[in-house]
């Protein structure tokens, strides 16, 4: 109900106050160093208000109970466990960003440990709450929605440093999802802003880590995604840098620079799958050219389709386009032969002329 949203908002204001603080004190030297390496200082911690979760059990506990909370609603706020002698931090030893709501409340946290020895996991978000819902959350949206609204345009990152790195480089309609991937609910939130008045437009840039888990997230997470893209775009990192890594060793304008020179998702998905083959026989290039033809036949628009089956030729290495094209037409019937759509089933080899 709205009288306990209301106290656990307060209870995350308070607890961010708290962290904020804590970022100052000696204890949180670590915490500080891991800022300024990846090219933070402290004017940007306090932008984005960045903080530090002390190592002890009931730091921030003991203080949300001198303000007056409760062991429940510290509990029932993800902002601690509920131990056998009573509630205990969850956040230990760790940098923290507020993720923030819309309209600006903070509604969980994001937390990094920074001691390598921590057998935790390395990043820890608030469990899901009655205030926090990480489906729909996406953290920066908060500064990012007037931008993401007049540009329609948004570019999705991986995580929190990259959203503090693209912003602080202007960059700033890019937002991260809390330590998920991104889903249709996610997108939903986005396209209310993305599309104007007139119920069309804008761009989706989905921006990954080079690293290879990096690229499979992100043709895993846009496989299946409805309706939406033509308009879709994929920037990827080289040598499996991030955004804030490109920032911290490259600067402001590489990163901006990265984002203009994205791809679109189909060209990224049909090249990421082509590399997986051996180009240099012709039985990898005819494997490759399937794998490729059924990305292609899965494109709706159909001029966009058509356009797809042109460019695969060339990168494929396969000299005799209306071969390639033929492969293609025979995926799209394939794919219209099954009732509903569905994935396409490979269509059986040619019968040779004259059988
Ligand atoms: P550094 O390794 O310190 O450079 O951090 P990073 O910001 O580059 O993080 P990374 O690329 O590993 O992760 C990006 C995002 O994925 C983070 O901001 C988190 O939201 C999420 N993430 C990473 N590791 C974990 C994890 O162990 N658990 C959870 N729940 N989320 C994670
Ligand atoms: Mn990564
Ligand atoms: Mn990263
Ligand atoms: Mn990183
Ligand atoms: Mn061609």
């Amino acid at each position: 109900d709205q009288g306990q949203r209301q106290r656990l908002i307060e209870a995350h204001r308070e607890a961010q106050r708290f962290y904020a603080d804590q970022l100052l004190a000696p204890a949180a030297q670590e915490g500080r160093r891991f800022l300024s390496e990846r090219g933070f200082g402290r004017a940007d911690a306090e932008y984005f208000g960045v903080g530090y979760a002390p190592g002890g059990w009931e730091s921030l506990t003991t203080h949300l109970r001198d303000q007056g909370f409760t062991d429940q609603e510290i509990i029932t706020a993800g902002l601690a466990g509920q131990g056998r002698r009573g509630a205990y931090d969850k956040f230990r030893n760790r940098l923290v960003w507020p993720v923030r709501e819309v309209a600006g409340e903070i509604v969980g946290f994001g937390a990094r440990k920074l001691d390598p020895g921590d057998d935790g996991p390395k990043y820890l978000n608030t469990p899901e709450t009655p205030i926090f819902k990480k489906g729909h959350l996406l953290y920066g949206l908060d500064l990012a929605k007037r931008e993401i609204s007049r540009d329609r345009k948004a570019v999705i990152v991986e995580g929190y440093t990259d959203v503090m790195a693209c912003h602080l480089a202007g960059v700033t309609t890019a937002v991260a999802t809390c330590g998920t991937s991104f889903g249709e609910d996610h997108l939903k939130v986005l396209r209310r802003m993305l599309l104007g008045r007139s119920n069309q437009g804008g761009e989706v840039v989905f921006t990954f880590d080079g690293d290879a888990a990096g690229r499979k997230a992100a043709v895993r997470a846009f496989a299946e995604e409805h309706g939406f893209a033509s308009e879709t775009f994929v920037a990827v990192q080289p040598d499996g840098l991030d955004p804030c890594d490109l920032r911290q060793r490259q600067g402001d304008a590489a990163v901006r620079d990265l984002v203009a020179d994205r791809k679109p998702l189909y060209e990224f998905m049909i090249r990421t799958v082509i590399e997986q083959y051996d180009l240099d026989t012709a039985e990898g290039r005819m494997a490759g050219l399937d794998a490729a033809a059924e990305i292609v036949a899965s494109i709706r628009h159909e001029g966009v389709r058509k356009l797809y089956g042109v460019n695969l030729d060339h990168w494929l290495g396969i000299m005799d386009e209306s071969f390639v094209q033929r492969r293609v037409d025979q995926h799209v019937a394939a794919r219209r032969g099954r009732p509903g759509g569905g994935s396409a089933r490979r269509p059986a080899p040619q019968a040779p002329p004259g059988a």
